[in-house]
């Protein structure tokens, strides 16, 4: 995962830099799962946290479980533990998806906060960073589920996946969101995803959300 994790967070500091000198801020949508722990932890440490100008970062969760923030399922909670609680970066930067809320509420109120974030435009995030299941499932996009029917909200609450942990209930953003962001990256530690990502690679997985997204660069390991 090392070099995989140190590739994703030179290009992040540069993507950040980018937008930060066109637009003044960097919006940067997290990732849930494993995968990400290297990657939240190098942006911790001097090379990189020199680079980054937090209070022009706003960040952002792909999905959440629907688990308060303080619970072990929480990707905010992951997040917080290996990124957040290192750097300095204002709290009102720190936009969570209220997972404690009951499900469409907390969809309907994520949807406002970006809506506000946005100015009541179009969504569009700089850098979205996505992980993969081993059932082909990204964000809490599963296959063959509702979810990936829906095109016109940008974060929805979809039931818990059948066969993924934790099987609770989810908030995700929706495939238009995620397909209408700057930059997609999708970082995975391949074990038990072989099959899932050389079908996806050889165009043979069009049925796994995964490979819905569109012109997501992949960083395997
Ligand atoms: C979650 C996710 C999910 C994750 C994949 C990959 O909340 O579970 O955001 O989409 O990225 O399941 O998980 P791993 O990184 O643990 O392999």
């Amino acid at each position: 995962m090392e070099e995989a994790s140190q590739a994703l967070a030179q290009r992040i500091c540069a993507s950040a830099r980018q937008a930060i000198a066109q637009r003044n801020r960097f919006s940067l949508v997290l990732s849930g799962g494993s995968s990400p722990h290297m990657l939240f932890q190098l942006l911790t440490t001097p090379s990189f946290v020199g680079q980054l100008d937090w209070s022009h970062i706003h960040l952002f969760w792909g999905d959440e479980r629907c688990v308060a923030p303080d619970h072990r399922h929480s990707n905010f909670l992951m997040a917080k533990e290996r990124l957040l609680n290192h750097i300095t970066i204002p709290a009102t930067n720190i936009h969570r998806m209220p997972g404690e809320m009951v499900p469409e509420d907390g969809a309907n109120r994520y949807q406002a906060d970006m809506s506000d974030f946005f100015n009541k435009g179009e969504v569009k995030f700089d850098f979205i960073l996505l992980g993969l299941g081993s059932d082909g499932h990204t964000a809490s996009l599963f296959p063959g589920t509702a979810g990936l029917e829906e095109m016109e909200k940008d974060v929805i609450a979809v039931p818990p996946p059948l066969v993924m942990k934790p099987q609770v209930e989810r908030l995700t953003l929706s495939l238009p969101a995620i397909n209408r962001a700057r930059e997609i990256c999708l970082l995975s530690g391949l074990p038990g995803k072989e099959a899932v990502f050389e079908k996806i690679k050889n165009g043979q997985g069009q049925q796994f959300p995964a490979a819905m997204i569109k012109g997501a660069d992949w960083y395997v390991a």
